[in-house]
């Protein structure tokens, strides 16, 4: 299907071809120099000391339990509404994935009291998401955590969608903010390898299990033995394989370097947004993330509420028909077969999830797509003929 507006777009370019080019020619494809500089490259941009790249962030958020504790038996804390993949990575490890709800129809992320009242003894880590690129209000479950003398229980972040977003109160960015984070390149997201992610860490102690469960649970690595830093290996823990490659590392150095531009115009076009959707005033149609203080996003998503009891699956059949690429992030967790005996009471979240739609945003998107795009939602809502 060709559409007038996807859903969103990758800006790659020569230089991303000539830097994968010149790592084939170089005849050293995985893990080396290149996975190290853009480590430190990523690890400034976020604001901490380690950066861990990964071959996706779902292998990297069960990297990320597994370092920070979580095993079998274990429950991992966290929001219903993102994509499966949060969840997965904790039962894979052998623990509960225990749902909170979101915050408010305006605020999706996590709600910090629900997340901190379904704490319990097995708590091992809560995981906040910092969805549509909005940071979700890591500050208030570390100090709820503090409050309760939970200072055992690991604060992961899902960067899933954020990567340069910024905390709510500005103390920070998303990555900084708990023990350990995990971040995407898949290709849908605001910088991408193809697949890929980033784990961060202020903690060096985080930082050398984390390297240690990126690989095997080795001792050195083939690059360490290549240069002849090291001959063999112990084999300390039972690990996976999530290394990323040279050649990932050497687009997504590139990538990294036109994040802040891609973010912007990302910001520019939910300007154009609000504006369009304002002068439409569309009845009972909202816009999330438009009510409270959310720092500096990602723009990741534009995420509206469809008016209550519309057929979501005919405004995007229709939406679909004038060449607009529409989505929904996320069919909840609690809903999918194999959470189905996980109990969740989750009303607002429930509340919102048929109502989700997320329409087309991406750094080369212009006012006239916004236009477009509005129009074709107004059509579909029968806004106008
Ligand atoms: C919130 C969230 N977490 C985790 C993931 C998993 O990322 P990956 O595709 O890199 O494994 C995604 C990607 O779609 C995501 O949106």
């Amino acid at each position: 299907m060709s559409w007038k507006v996807p859903l969103t777009d990758v800006t790659l370019g020569e230089e991303e071809a000539l830097a994968a080019a010149e790592v084939v020619r170089s005849g050293w494809l995985s893990q080396g120099e290149r996975v190290a500089a853009f480590e430190a490259d990523f690890a400034a941009m976020v604001g901490v000391p380690h950066a861990i790249a990964v071959s996706n962030c779902t292998v990297g958020l069960e990297v990320a339990y597994s370092a920070v504790g979580v095993g079998p038996g274990d429950e991992v804390v966290m929001p219903a509404l993102t994509f499966v993949a949060t969840a997965n990575a904790a039962r894979r490890l052998g623990a509960t994935a225990v749902f909170a709800d979101i915050t408010s129809d305006d605020d999706l992320c996590v709600d910090p009291a629900d997340l901190l009242a379904k704490v319990t003894a097995k708590t091992r880590a809560v995981v906040l998401v910092h969805y549509a690129g909005f940071a979700a209000d890591v500050a208030a479950v570390r100090a709820g955590l503090a409050a309760m003398g939970r200072g055992d229980v690991a604060v992961v972040e899902d960067c899933a969608h954020a990567p340069a977003a910024g905390s709510r109160d500005g103390s920070g960015r998303c990555g900084a903010l708990g023990d350990v984070a995990a971040f995407s390149f898949f290709s849908n997201k605001n910088m991408t390898t193809g697949e890929g992610g980033m784990l961060t860490t202020g903690s060096a102690e985080h930082d050398r299990a984390l390297r240690l469960l990126r690989a095997h649970g080795m001792t050195t690595t083939t690059w360490d033995r290549h240069r002849g830093h090291a001959f063999t290996y112990d084999v300390v823990r039972v690990a996976t394989n999530a290394r990323m490659d040279e050649i990932r590392a050497a687009i997504g150095r590139i990538q990294l370097g036109r994040l802040a531009e891609a973010n912007r115009r990302r910001g520019v076009a939910r300007g154009w947004y609000l504006d369009a959707l304002a002068s439409a005033a569309l009845p009972g149609l909202q816009v999330a993330f438009t009510e409270g203080r959310y720092g500096d996003g990602a723009q990741h998503l534009f995420v509206v509420l469809l008016p209550p009891r519309v057929e979501r699956a005919a405004v995007m059949a229709s939406m679909r028909a004038a060449g607009v690429q529409t989505s929904v992030h996320y069919p909840p967790t609690h809903r999918f077969a194999a959470y189905a005996d996980v109990p969740a009471a989750l009303p607002r979240t429930d509340a919102v999830a048929d109502r989700l739609l997320t329409l087309p945003l991406g750094p080369a998107m212009g006012e006239a797509h916004v236009a477009l795009v509005v129009d074709a939602l107004a059509r579909a809502l029968g806004a106008v003929p």
